[in-house]
């Protein structure tokens, strides 16, 4: 079988392909023909990052069961699933070592024909989603549904979603789908007018409109947001925080700008009585919660483009160029 791998160098040309013997599942695991991928932008990251090498990439992927090991219940041959992207945490609480089994970082991921997996980390795909959309399900789904989650979200809350890219699009709907309403941020007002699209009420370009969180305060009359997804990191932090209403809340997921200490004043989060949670993605339970929900809401990811299998490369400089709206999908 084929599989794509990061060999030792730099740049995306690192990215080899192999063809190795296809793995057989052992007690307890299962394993599965994989049909699609797909990218987020850790993956950029780790693609790199050269102290990564001779690993299987990609956290995100949806296929079928092809074989099923000794002592494993309640999964069959042709069940359609994800696997989680922490492999081994279940559910309850957050632990360090959960680390060490993070697909396509440290451990091997999804890019590959066929992967095997043990079966307590899979997540029965929705009924109504194609591979390539449940694709877009593990990391960016999962995180955007659990800093919802997190955050207390109900309907009728506002929340504020920074940017087009897999996370911010996937809040948007999810969003949208709950009866809250959006505000999102984008560098494209080609882009903002597909978010109005998909049921963005309020869309602000953070390029023309740098001042961003100022609008965000007109635009609630002056109250501020309910929830903030905040992707950007370490240059949007201070504008999350003025955008926050009192007793609200922000979900720290992302670095789009950098590990960089952020030079903001925390005064606001006191002041404003706010919380802010650390998201990494979820657990297989709320991997389960947000299935639940998608079978119930029947949202359709947005697919930005679809790569073949021999495009991989090329999926991977597409996503970095940031043009994509939603998500990168490889087909394998
Ligand atoms: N903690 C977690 O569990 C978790 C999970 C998934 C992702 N993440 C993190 O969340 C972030 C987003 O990930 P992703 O996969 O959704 O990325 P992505 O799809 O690559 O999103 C990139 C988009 O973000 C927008 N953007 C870039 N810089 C921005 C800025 N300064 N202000 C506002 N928007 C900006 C741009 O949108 P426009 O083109 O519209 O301007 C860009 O196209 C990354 O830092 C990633 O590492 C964390």
């Amino acid at each position: 079988m084929k599989q794509w791998i990061l060999t030792p160098g730099s740049g995306f040309s690192r990215l080899q392909e192999r063809e190795v013997e296809p793995p057989e599942p052992e007690a307890g695991e299962v394993a599965i023909r994989v049909r699609a991928t797909s990218l987020n932008y850790r993956d950029l990251i780790i693609g790199e990052n050269q102290k990564i090498e001779n690993r299987v990439p990609l956290s995100d992927g949806a296929g079928e069961i092809i074989a099923v090991g000794e002592n494993v219940a309640g999964w069959e041959i042709g069940a359609r699933v994800c696997v989680n992207f922490f492999r081994d945490w279940n559910g309850g609480r957050f632990h360090g070592a959960y680390h060490d089994a993070a697909l396509g970082g440290t451990v091997d991921g999804m890019l590959s024909e066929v992967v095997v997996f043990p079966a307590h980390a899979l997540a029965r795909i929705p009924d109504h989603f194609s591979f390539e959309e449940a694709a877009t399900l593990p990391c960016a789904g999962l995180t955007a549904w659990c800093a919802l989650q997190r955050s207390g979200f109900s309907g009728g809350d506002s929340v504020l979603l920074q940017g087009t890219g897999g996370v911010s699009i996937w809040g948007l709907q999810i969003t949208v789908a709950s009866g809250g309403w959006a505000i999102i941020t984008s560098s494209s007002d080609e882009k903002l007018e597909r978010a109005r699209a998909l049921g963005a009420r309020e869309t602000i370009n953070y390029k023309t409109t740098p001042e961003w969180d100022r609008e965000v305060w007109n635009l609630t009359h002056k109250q501020g947001v309910d929830h903030v997804l905040e992707v950007g990191g370490p240059e949007t932090l201070g504008k999350s925080l003025a955008s926050v209403s009192y007793g609200g809340s922000v979900a720290q997921i992302g670095v789009l700008t950098g590990f960089e200490a952020p030079n903001v004043s925390l005064f606001p989060i006191v002041a404003k009585n706010a919380n802010i949670n650390g998201i990494y993605v979820g657990n297989v339970e709320s991997f389960n919660d947000f299935v639940r929900f998608l079978n119930v809401t029947k949202i359709q990811p947005v697919i930005d483009r679809v790569f073949a299998w021999d495009e991989a490369r090329a999926a991977y400089e597409h996503m970095k160029s940031g043009a994509h709206f939603g998500k990168v999908v490889i087909a394998t």
